[in-house]
C-alpha cells in the first residue's frame, strides 16, 4: 500500500486533513499521529480486524497489549467496566497527558487489544493533533508507538516513515512529539496501584494523588512481563549495540575507538576529552525533561549515521532520572 503523509499545523491542525485521517480510521485503516510523548500507530479500538492490522504492520507479538486513546474522560470510561475514585482523581489531575491507566476492560474492546487479558490500558493524550483526530474519529483509538516492534519509538514523522512506509495508510505529520518518551502506565485494577512503566509523570507525583504505589524494582520479573510487556528487558532499542556506563565512559569510548569502531557517545555534561577519531560526541542535556525530549531523536540520528556502537554516560541514579535510565537500560539489554 502507499503511505500518504498529511502535514498539519501542530497547534491548529487543518480540519480537512484531520477529517481525511479520521475517515481512514473509521473504515478500519491505520493512521500514525503525534501525541505529546511519541508518535502512535492508531486503529479503531473497537474494530478487531483494524487492530489486527497494527500487529501485522509492526510485527508486534500478540502477547503485547495496546494502549487505547480517548478524546476525553467520558470516552475513556466507555472502554472499562469499573472506574474507581483513584481513576477520577488521576484523570482530573493529569489528563489530557502522558498517564495511562489500566482498568478492567469492557467486552466492546477486542481481546487482541488487551492481549487476551481482563484489563485495558487507556489514556487521553495532550497534543492538539491527537485530540482533534480522536474527536473527528468518534471512536477510541488503539495506538502503540509507530515503529516496527522492538525498535526505537518515533518522535518525528520522518522516523515513522522510515520504519513503516508502505505498511500503513496515513501519517499525520504534526511536527516533533515534544515529550520524547512513552507515557507512565499505572495499574489501577489492583490495590495498591502498581507502576507498570515509568514515564514522563514520576511516581511521587502519582502518589501525592492516590497514596502509595507499588514500584517494580527491576524489569523482567515474569509477572511484570505478562502484565506489561513494555517491561521486557530489551525494548526501545537502536540498531547499533548500546552500552551504559556509570563511570569512566571516556576509557571505554577510547578502547572501542581504538578497535576501529565508529562510536556514538552520549555524554552527560561536558566530556573532558572531546576529540576522538571516529567518535561522534553528543552532549546530552542535564535537565531530565530536556534529556527525555531528545533521547530517541539522538539515537535515531546515530543509527542513520551508521555508528557501530553507542556508549552512554548514565545520568544520576535518582527519581527524576528514573524514566531516562529505564529506557537506556532497555535499549542496552
Ligand atoms: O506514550 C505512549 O504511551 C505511546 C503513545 C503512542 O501514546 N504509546 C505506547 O504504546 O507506548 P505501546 O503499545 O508501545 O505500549 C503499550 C504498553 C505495553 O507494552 C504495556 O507495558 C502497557 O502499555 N499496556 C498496554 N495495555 C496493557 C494492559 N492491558 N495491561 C497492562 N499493561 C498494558
Ligand atoms: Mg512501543
Amino acid at each position: 500500500m502507499e503511505t500518504k503523509v498529511l502535514t498539519v499545523d501542530p497547534a491548529h491542525p487543518e480540519p480537512a486533513a484531520i477529517a481525511d485521517a479520521a475517515a481512514v480510521l473509521r473504515r478500519g485503516g491505520l493512521v500514525a499521529f503525534p501525541t505529546e510523548t511519541v508518535y502512535g500507530l492508531g486503529a479503531n479500538a473497537l474494530d478487531a480486524a483494524a487492530c489486527a492490522r497494527i500487529f501485522a504492520a509492526k510485527g508486534r507479538p500478540p502477547n503485547n497489549p495496546i494502549i487505547v486513546h480517548a478524546a476525553d474522560m467520558e470516552t475513556a470510561r466507555q472502554v472499562v467496566t469499573s472506574w474507581p475514585e483513584s481513576a477520577s482523581r488521576l484523570a482530573n489531575r493529569f489528563w489530557p497527558g502522558p498517564l495511562t491507566l489500566v482498568l478492567p476492560k469492557n467486552t466492546a474492546v477486542p481481546d487482541l487489544v488487551t492481549a487476551g487479558g481482563p484489563t485495558v490500558a487507556v489514556r487521553v493524550p495532550a497534543r492538539p493533533v491527537a485530540l482533534a483526530l480522536l474527536r473527528a474519529a468518534g471512536v477510541p483509538v488503539a495506538a502503540p508507538s509507530a515503529n516496527l516492534s522492538g525498535q526505537l519509538s518515533p518522535t518525528r514523522a520522518e522516523h515513522v516513515l522510515r520504519s513503516l512506509n508502505g505498511r500503513i495508510d496515513v501519517i499525520v505529520d504534526g511536527g516533533p512529539a515534544p515529550g520524547g518518551l512513552e507515557s507512565t502506565v499505572v495499574d489501577l485494577s489492583r490495590s495498591p496501584p502498581r507502576l507498570l512503566r515509568p514515564g514522563l509523570i514520576g511516581p511521587s507525583a502519582i502518589e501525592t494523588i492516590v497514596g502509595p504505589v507499588e514500584r517494580l524494582a527491576t524489569a523482567g520479573q515474569p509477572d511484570a512481563v505478562l502484565r506489561s510487556p513494555g517491561l521486557l528487558p530489551r525494548h526501545y532499542a537502536p540498531r547499533a549495540p548500546l552500552e551504559c556506563v556509570e563511570t569512566a565512559a571516556e576509557a571505554r569510548v577510547s578502547e572501542l575507538a581504538s578497535q576501529g569502531l565508529r562510536i556514538g557517545w552520549l555524554t552527560f555534561g561536558q566530556p573532558r576529552q572531546r576529540l576522538l577519531a571516529g567518535v561522534t560526541t553528543i552532549v546530552m542535556p542535564t535537565d531530565p525533561a530536556e534529556y527525555a525530549a531528545h533521547l530517541y531523536a539522538v539515537l535515531h540520528e546515530l543509527d542513520d549515521a551508521g555508528v557501530e556502537r553507542i556508549v552512554v554516560d548514565l545520568p544520576p541514579d535518582s527519581e527524576e532520572w528514573l524514566t531516562v535510565r529505564d529506557r537506556l537500560r532497555r535499549a542496552s539489554a
